[in-house]
């Protein structure tokens, strides 16, 4: 049994990996600001485990702050969801993603040499691929992304690579995810955007338990057997375990960086579909002119993430659509 500690652990895909981890008998210290995500969250996943984690509230450019939490409970590695991941605001407010992802990883690092943890599973995106130069993307096709949050989760892989470079005794996986939805098969946690949702599921999710009106999908021209826009959707509950399997493929010294997807495309179209099979009731849209920045089509190569770690994804779009309409259906308006 370890300590682990998890930045960003009640967000999204962070409540959901700390459920992995306390499922399978690691301990937990989150260490979150909150500022987009509840402390209910955190509530539940124990309700779910049946166990209890510990939850300190707090900001990842806090240094000192992390550096006391990792030696207080004597934590053996870090799990890194903390951080701001909306590509519109990115560009928006450049200088905000630049200080929280970046500055924010970089102390958290020097907090973690500082108190000797060495181990660290870092949660990158696709987004670092860029435009696709080859499909299925491979974790050695270029790195090129095209806006700055997708810019700053590459700068936090490159200083993760150096600091490697620089002491090999550390481990580091760099997990790049590609579109994750979902929610845990109890209902009890999910996703929970503020505002608008920007993301298809949730924005779908929403349509259906009466939110919004209609959907929007953004263009119907594209390059793809129905002309919307194909993409590698992911349970997170999949992903989560993935998590645990870098974790266990961190029992040695090494960095490496693998693609968590499914390797399967889906369009819009038929996400659409198996949503309205789930919830049991028709999702209108109306077709509107491409997302500026969307691409046709992207998915990922997951040979990689089978080989290093041994985990591969296991879950339907249909069990992802079923779980993600029970989480929304039990909860219409999120955690409030
Ligand atoms: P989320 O916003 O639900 O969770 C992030 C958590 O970090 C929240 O609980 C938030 O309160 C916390 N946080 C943000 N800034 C912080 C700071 N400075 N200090 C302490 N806590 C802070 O997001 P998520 O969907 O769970 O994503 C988790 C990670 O995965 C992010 O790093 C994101 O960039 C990455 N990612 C997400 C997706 C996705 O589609 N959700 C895809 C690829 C990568
Ligand atoms: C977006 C982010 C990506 C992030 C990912 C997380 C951009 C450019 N990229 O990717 O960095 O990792 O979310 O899941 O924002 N769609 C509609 N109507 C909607 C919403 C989406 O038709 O209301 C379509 C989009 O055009 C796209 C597909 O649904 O074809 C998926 O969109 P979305 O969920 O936003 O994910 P990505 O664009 O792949």
């Amino acid at each position: 049994m370890t300590m682990i500690l998890v930045t960003g652990g009640a967000g999204y895909i962070g409540s959901h990996a700390c459920v992995a981890l306390l499922a399978a008998g690691e301990d937990v210290v989150v260490f979150d600001n909150f500022s987009n995500s509840s402390p209910i969250a955190l509530q539940r996943v124990q309700q779910i485990c049946g166990k209890s984690l510990i939850a300190v509230e707090g900001d990842i450019r806090d240094e000192r702050a992390i550096e006391q939490v990792l030696t207080q409970y004597n934590c053996t590695a870090v799990m890194h969801f903390a951080g701001l991941k909306s590509v519109q605001d990115s560009v928006a407010e450049p200088l905000e993603y630049y200080d929280q992802n970046v500055i924010g990883s970089h102390r958290l690092l020097r907090a973690m040499q500082r108190s000797g943890v060495k181990t660290m599973v870092f949660s990158s995106s696709a987004t670092v691929y860029g435009t696709p130069k080859f499909l299925p993307y491979t974790e050695d096709h270029p790195l090129n992304p095209v806006n700055p949050y997708g810019r700053t989760k590459l700068i936090i892989e490159d200083m993760l690579r150096d600091q490697y470079v620089s002491d090999p005794s550390w481990g580091i996986a760099i997990l790049r995810y590609f579109n994750p939805v979902g929610a845990h098969e109890s209902g009890l946690i999910g996703e929970d955007p503020r505002g608008v949702p920007n993301n298809l599921v949730p924005f779908v999710a929403q349509v259906a338990i009466g939110r919004r009106e209609r959907l929007n999908i953004w263009g119907a021209d594209y390059d793809t057997p129905d002309g919307t826009g194909v993409r590698d959707y992911i349970h997170v509950m999949d992903l989560a375990l993935g998590h645990l399997s870098a974790l266990k493929a961190l029992d040695s010294p090494k960095c490496f960086s693998v693609n968590l997807g499914t390797g399967t495309g889906s369009s819009v179209l038929e996400v659409v579909r198996a949503f309205e099979k789930a919830c049991g009731s028709t999702i209108p849209y109306d077709i509107k002119s491409r997302r500026p920045g969307d691409i046709d089509a992207y998915y990922a190569a997951t040979e990689t993430a089978s080989r290093l770690m041994g985990w591969t994804a296991a879950r339907s779009l249909e069990a992802m659509c079923a779980d993600h309409w029970r989480w929304q259906s039990n909860n219409p308006n999120g955690y409030c």
